[in-house]
């Protein structure tokens, strides 16, 4: 993997991503690893994935401590950011990647209970842990980001309008994080090339990816995204605590 924050750079710093352990936040949770910080792993269902990945960043020198937590269950979130002060007194960096709403065989309307309700439940119970100069990033696709002025494919709409609704909803949080000197900024994505979900959308809507990456000229891969989702908690917040990577092209601005 390419060195992204110069190793040393995140040391003693503590940092939780949330669904760490497989797919973007698994290498992004790794960057701050590499990084030298000391991390937290949250994962649902697939602990040993999240425990194979916490024993290779302690070879790196680090702490890693794994934590199972549902994020549409309360009782499980504060069961986690409990773990995390006991074993690490506070959170310098908190990355909302954890998202879902394709699954099948849940409720109707779990998009919205999982893109919007938790998010916000995970951000006010990390908020104790969370100090003067620490960091948010929510992780959000172009898809969902321009919802409100660009369709979706179909499959994706209801994911695209709870995430886009997780995000307005942390956004009114903006200031009274800014007062308390937590920077918060939103990085948004285009279809990631090697995800659960562009193959679960191509296999929807045959040709609907390479289309995408014909349109937007090139797609970025899983490792390339989480590097600038890692990047997104140490650069300066945006004006418009916005970061867009890749291409925005076709996608309106409001
Ligand atoms: N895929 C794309 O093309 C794309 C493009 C742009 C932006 N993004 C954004 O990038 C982020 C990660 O996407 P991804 O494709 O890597 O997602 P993914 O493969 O679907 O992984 C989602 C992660 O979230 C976790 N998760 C799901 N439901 C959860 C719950 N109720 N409680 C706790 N954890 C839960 C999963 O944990 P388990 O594995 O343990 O179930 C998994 O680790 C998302 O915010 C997504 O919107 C994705």
């Amino acid at each position: 993997m390419t060195d992204v924050l110069p190793a040393g750079s995140l040391a003693g710093k503590v940092a939780l991503v949330t669904g760490s352990s497989r797919g973007i936040g698994a290498d992004t949770v790794r960057y701050f690893a590499e990084a030298g910080a000391d991390v937290v792993i949250n994962f649902r269902n697939k602990a040993p994935r999240a425990e194979k990945l916490a024993s290779q960043l302690r070879e790196l020198g680090v702490r890693a401590l794994v934590v199972g937590a549902d994020l549409t269950d309360p009782a499980s979130v504060a069961s986690m950011f409990e773990q995390v002060e006991q074993e690490f007194g506070r959170l310098d960096i908190l990355v909302l990647n954890a998202s879902g709403g394709m699954e099948s065989g849940m409720a109707e309307d779990y998009a919205l209970t999982l893109n919007r309700d938790a998010q916000l439940n995970v951000l006010s119970a990390a908020r104790p842990v969370l100090g003067e100069g620490s960091r948010v990033v929510f992780v959000t696709s172009h898809q969902a980001h321009f919802i409100r002025t660009t369709p979706t494919m179909p499959e994706y709409e209801p994911v695209a309008l709870s995430k886009r609704a997780g995000e307005d909803a942390l956004r009114e949080h903006i200031p009274s994080l800014a007062e308390q000197g937590i920077g918060f900024t939103v990085v948004s994505g285009d279809m990631i090339e090697g995800t659960i979900t562009a193959t679960l959308l191509e296999r929807a809507n045959p040709g609907a990816i390479s289309a995408r990456r014909e349109d937007a000229g090139r797609l970025y891969n899983v490792s390339e995204f989480a590097a600038e989702v890692a990047q997104a908690a140490v650069d300066p917040v945006p004006a418009d605590n916005t970061r867009l990577v890749g291409d925005t092209g076709g996608f309106a601005a409001e």
